[in-house]
C-alpha cells in the first residue's frame, strides 16, 4: 500500500521514513507508528488530523461535500434505496439482488420482538427519564440477553448480532417513548415496512386502528437513510475503541448511544428546537446570531458547522428537499419552522458564518422534519440512534473479521514530575 514515504527529522537530527499509504479514492495518509520506536508520539487533540483505522464502508471528502457508502452517493442511495437495503450495503457491501433483499426484510422482520424480561427493566425506569438515558441503559441490558450465546470472531454470529439490533432498536425506541406516556407498549407488526412498524409502534394504542400516511412513512424511511453511516465519527470511534477490548457488541452499541447523546454530537437535532424555541420569534433572531458570534459567549447556533464538511452537508441538501414536501403535504404550520426558515437565511448571508465555513447540517432539517411528524423531541436522538445501528455494527464488523489491537491512545503529559513525598 506504502508507494512512498515521508521523512521527519526530529530535533536529534535523526531522520525517520514515514510510509505514505496511499487509499483506493481520496487523501493519502502518513502511517506515524513507526514512530514509538523513536520514542516519540504525535499529539492531535480531537483526531483532527488522525486516521484511526483503515476502512471499506464510508467514504467523506469534507470540502467537496461528498459522502459515499460502499461507493454510492447518498443521494443516490436516498433516491433510488431505502433504508433496509442501505442497511444490508453497509454490512455486506454490494446491493442486493431481489431475492437477497426479500431475505434480508424478513430476516430483519422476524427479529423484532424483544424478550418479554426486558419490558420488567422498564419499570426501574422515572416516567420523565431522559429515553436516550433508557436506551443506554435498555440496549446494554441486550446483553445480559445474548452474550455466552455469541462468539464475536463467528462471522455468523456477527450477522446474527447486527440483524438482532437493527431488528430490536426501533421497538426498544419506541418503548422508551410508551413509557413515558404510560401506554401500553405495541408489539411490533412484520406486515409494516420498518418506518412504518416504527410508527405504529411510536403512535398505535391497542384501543383504536392507527392509519400511517405514506408521506410520513417515506420521510421516517429518508431520516433513517441519510443517519445509516458517517465513517468514524465520534460515536462510531466509541464503538470501535470499546469492541477494540473484545466487549460483547450490544454492550459496544450501548456505549455508542452514550457518545451520540451529546448535543455537538448526535444530540444537535434535539437542541436545534430547544434553540429555536428559545428564540421564540424571527425579531430575536439579530440577538441570538450576536451570542453565537460572541468568542465570550458559549452559546452556538445549534444545527450548524460540520466536523468534517467545510464546503456543505449532501445529507442536509437531500433532506432540506423531503423536509419541504413533508411540510407542505402535512399542511404544518410551526411556528417555529417561521424562525428555522430566516435563521438559515440570515447565518448563510452573515460573513462570520461564510469565513468560518459554518452551515446548516443534516440536524437542522431532521429536528424539523421529526417536529413536524409529531415525534416529542427528546426521541430525536433516539432516532439517530435506530438509524446509526447499521453503521456502527458494520464497523464493528468490519474490525472484529481482521486482526486487531486493543485501541489504546497515548498523551502529552503535563502535570506534576516525579516528587517525594514529605512526612
Ligand atoms: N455557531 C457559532 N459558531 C460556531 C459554530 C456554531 N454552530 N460551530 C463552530 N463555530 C465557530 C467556532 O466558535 C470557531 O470559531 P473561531 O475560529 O472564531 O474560534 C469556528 O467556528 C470553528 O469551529 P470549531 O468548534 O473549531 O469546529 P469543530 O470542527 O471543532 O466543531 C461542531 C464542529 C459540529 C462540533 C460545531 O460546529 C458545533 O458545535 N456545531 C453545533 C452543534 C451541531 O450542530 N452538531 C451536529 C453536527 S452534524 C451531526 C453529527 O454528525 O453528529
Amino acid at each position: 500500500m506504502a508507494e512512498k514515504n515521508a521523512t521527519l527529522t526530529l530535533p536529534t537530527g535523526e531522520v525517520i521514513d514515514l510510509p505514505v499509504l496511499k487509499g483506493s479514492y481520496g487523501p493519502d495518509v502518513i502511517d506515524v507508528s513507526g514512530l514509538l520506536n523513536a520514542g516519540y508520539f504525535t499529539y492531535d487533540p480531537g483526531f483532527m488530523s488522525t486516521a484511526a483505522t483503515e476502512s471499506k464502508i464510508t467514504f467523506i471528502d469534507g470540502n467537496q461535500g461528498v459522502l459515499l457508502h460502499r461507493g454510492y452517493s447518498i443521494e443516490e442511495l436516498a433516491e433510488h434505496s431505502d433504508f433496509l437495503e442501505t442497511c444490508f450495503l453497509l454490512w455486506y457491501g454490494f446491493l442486493p439482488a431481489k431475492q437477497e433483499k426479500i431475505e434480508f426484510v424478513s430476516n430483519i422482520t422476524r427479529h423484532t420482538m424483544v424478550h418479554e424480561s426486558l419490558a420488567h427493566f422498564f419499570d426501574g425506569f422515572h416516567h420523565n427519564a431522559h429515553p436516550m438515558a433508557m436506551m443506554c441503559g435498555a440496549v446494554g441490558a441486550l446483553s445480559a440477553f445474548y452474550h455466552d450465546v455469541m462468539d464475536i470472531r463467528s462471522e455468523r454470529d456477527r450477522e446474527i448480532a447486527a440483524h438482532r439490533l437493527v431488528a430490536k432498536m426501533p421497538t426498544l425506541a419506541a418503548m422508551c417513548y410508551k413509557h413515558s406516556l404510560g401506554q401500553p407498549f405495541m408489539y411490533p407488526r412484520n406486515d409494516l415496512s420498518y418506518a412504518a412498524n416504527f410508527l405504529y409502534m411510536m403512535f398505535g394504542t391497542p384501543c383504536e386502528e392507527y392509519r400511517i400516511s405514506k408521506a410520513v412513512e417515506s420521510a421516517m424511511d429518508k431520516i433513517f437513510l441519510l443517519h445509516a453511516d458517517h465513517e468514524q465519527n465520534a460515536s462510531t470511534s466509541t464503538v470501535r475503541l470499546a469492541g477494540s477490548t473484545g466487549a460483547n457488541p450490544f454492550a459496544c452499541i450501548s456505549s455508542g448511544i452514550a457518545a451520540l447523546w451529546g448535543p455537538a454530537h448526535g444530540g444537535a437535532n434535539e437542541a436545534v428546537l430547544v434553540m429555536l424555541e428559545e428564540i421564540g420569534s424571527v425579531e430575536n433572531i439579530p440577538m441570538f446570531i450576536d451570542k453565537a458570534k460572541d468568542p465570550d459567549d458559549p452559546f452556538k447556533l445549534m444545527g450548524f458547522g460540520h466536523r468534517v464538511y467545510k464546503n456543505f452537508d449532501p445529507r442536509a441538501k437531500v433532506i432540506k428537499a423531503s423536509c419541504d414536501a413533508v411540510l407542505a403535504e402535512l399542511g404544518v404550520t410551526d411556528p417555529r419552522l417561521a424562525v428555522a426558515m430566516e435563521l438559515e437565511r440570515i447565518a448563510l448571508s452573515d460573513p462570520y458564518f461564510a469565513d468560518r465555513k459554518l452551515f446548516p447540517n443534516v440536524d437542522f432539517y431532521s429536528g424539523i422534519i421529526l417536529s413536524a411528524i409529531g415525534i416529542p423531541t427528546s426521541m430525536f436522538t433516539v432516532i439517530f440512534a435506530v438509524a446509526r445501528t447499521i453503521g456502527w455494527m458494520s464497523h464493528w464488523d468490519e474490525m472484529s473479521s481482521e486482526s486487531y489491537k486493543i485501541g489504546r491512545p497515548r498523551q502529552l503529559y503535563t502535570g506534576e514530575p516525579p516528587r517525594s513525598y514529605k512526612l
